[in-house]
């Protein structure tokens, strides 16, 4: 990869996208392409072995649009496939090409928000199960305690628009009693799946006020600009001259009615396959 290239922005469906107009906002000189593969979301409930080939199969698709640099704006991908990709995919290619995540940008700065030092996550059951954040922020504050909750139903809530109906009001509450029930400590609780934002107001009601609620779109787009600070070498091999282009791997025309949500304005995305 001689040339320069978009950063490339990958998530599941269309859950990235909370993440990513956070990320425009921060680095509006960038180039980017966001890659949704919602013809096979949900990731969050499928094995370690799928996730892993999905997104790597997304990765390629990315590198193959010439993207140097591509950040997996997905929580269960970032947490089951990430680290096989940097350390058995990456090394296979002579040049400097980089894959990031969210978990740990959110994770080395968790004990920044927490008083109580107890953290409660909710997220996919894929990324539960990986105990990802457990493990992170161990490694960065081994004084936090973390309660952990998946919940299987909230990305489709949102996935299928259904965030204001009685049935979502149901499925978060649930949720929410299920985490807090864990411990009476906990003062912080991460959105640890980037389709959760959309159900904020909802999460917002059923959670009490003194406990903070945490999303990762600004976290993670500040993260990405110190690493390009950072990085120069990463940096130099990056367009700069404000594109935007988005793609799905299921029908443009339902992606662009639907991403208007989670990206604030109106999107024009192109079909591709894996
Ligand atoms: N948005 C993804 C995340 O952050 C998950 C959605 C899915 O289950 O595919 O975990």
């Amino acid at each position: 990869m001689n040339k320069q290239g978009p950063i490339g922005i990958f998530d599941s469906g269309y859950g990235g996208l909370t993440v990513f107009k956070e990320i425009i906002k921060e680095l509006p000189q960038y180039n980017f392409v966001y890659l949704g593969d919602n013809a096979r979301v949900p990731y969050g409930t499928r094995s370690f072995e799928t996730v892993y080939q999905y997104t790597w199969e997304s990765v390629q698709a990315l590198f193959e649009l010439g993207c140097p640099l591509i950040v997996l704006a997905c929580n269960t991908a970032s947490s089951k496939a990430l680290k096989s990709i940097q350390t058995i995919n990456l090394p296979q290619f002579p040049d400097n090409r980089r894959v990031l995540g969210v978990i740990r940008p959110t994770t080395e700065r968790i004990g920044e928000f927490t008083k109580s030092r107890s953290v409660g996550i909710l997220a996919t059951p894929g990324t539960v199960m990986s105990n990802s954040y457990k493990i992170e922020i161990k490694r960065f504050f081994p004084d936090i305690e973390v309660f952990q909750e998946a919940c299987p139903i909230w990305v489709s809530l949102v996935e299928n628009n259904e965030i204001n109906s009685p049935g979502a009001e149901y499925f978060v509450k649930k949720h929410i009693d299920q985490l807090l029930a864990k411990s009476d400590k906990i003062d912080t609780i991460l959105l640890a799946c980037t389709h959760y934002p959309l159900l904020y107001p909802l999460i917002r009601k059923f959670t009490p006020p003194s406990i903070q609620i945490l999303q990762q779109g600004e976290i993670v787009s500040k993260s990405l600009s110190k690493y390009l600070e950072h990085h120069p070498e990463i940096d130099h091999q990056l367009k700069k001259d404000s594109e935007i282009l988005f793609y799905t791997t299921e029908s443009p025309e339902v992606f662009n009615e639907k991403a208007g949500l989670f990206f604030g304005k109106e999107v024009n995305s192109t079909h591709i396959s894996l």
